[in-house]
């Protein structure tokens, strides 16, 4: 995505003559330790937009919405409101994407030549950046709360991957990466959600991107518990290999990683 870009014209506001519904989202990057947006205007020229730039990252989550009515149809079925959450997307794109991609990318770096092969860095980096664009629409109350989801929270709560991937869907975004955020809660028993019918998907890719996620969430604060050690967060991740759910190679990457760079 950088060496494109670098081909590209680039600019980093918006122009004020152009509205806003003009911009395509193309992807994500990271510069720096830093995470961004990346979008494309209609005359082809690129933005690069950080979460903190709340008017253009809502103006095109709305555009996003407006172009897929499989967004409002999955709203509706759990009667929410297609309501965009900024805040969510401030500290997604902040903090929870920036550290997924990391962890991702070290997973990715330390595993055996032979899973690596079977797997696109790009698709694994970009997807781990836009893997929870999706809660930018479940209920605040629900992210925000401070205890145990009920049922009903948790189903809604679950929807957000597939509403990250019709969100994208109408976006220039590789279909790889449109699978791997639409499945990065599944796993190698195929116990999660949402239901794997693509069978041609990359569990290895899969792997990467839910190891990483569930890695830097238990290594983050939640209202509703405290940061957890990394021993901590890797016990609770090796009950996962124990119950089949995380494959060992992918698992013992994480080890490598968290040692070497998670202190
Ligand atoms: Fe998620
Ligand atoms: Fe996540």
């Amino acid at each position: 995505m950088l060496r494109e870009l670098e081909k590209e014209e680039m600019f980093l506001t918006c122009p004020k003559t152009k509205k806003s519904n003009d911009v395509c989202l193309v992807g994500a990057v990271r510069i720096s330790n830093t995470s961004f947006f990346v979008y494309k205007n209609s005359e082809g020229k690129v933005a690069l937009k950080s979460g903190k730039e709340e008017k253009l990252q809502k103006a095109a989550v709305q555009r996003m919405i407006d172009l897929n009515p499989s967004v409002l149809q999955i709203l509706n079925r759990y009667k929410i409101k297609p309501v965009i959450d900024t805040k969510v997307l401030k500290e997604l794109s902040g903090g929870h994407m920036n550290a997924t991609c990391n962890v991702a990318m070290g997973v990715y770096a330390l595993l055996p030549q032979k899973l690596k092969s079977l797997v696109d860095e790009e698709v694994v980096k970009e997807a781990a950046m836009l893997h929870d664009l999706g809660k930018v629409l479940i209920p605040s109350k629900i992210i925000n709360k401070p205890a145990k989801l009920n049922t009903k929270e948790r189903e809604i709560m679950n929807i957000h991957s597939t509403l990250g991937y019709e969100l994208l869907k109408t976006q220039n975004i590789r279909k790889e990466i449109l699978d791997l955020v639409k499945y990065h809660h599944q796993n190698l028993k195929r116990s999660g959600y949402p239901n794997l019918e693509n069978t041609n998907l990359s569990d290895i890719g899969v792997q990467i991107v839910s190891i990483a996620d569930k890695y830097s969430a238990l290594r983050e604060t939640r209202v509703y518990r405290r940061k957890l050690s990394r021993i901590e967060s890797l016990l609770i991740l090796y009950k996962e290999v124990l119950e089949g759910k995380i494959h060992k190679d992918v698992y013992y990457a994480l080890v490598d990683f968290a040692e070497k760079f998670d202190n």
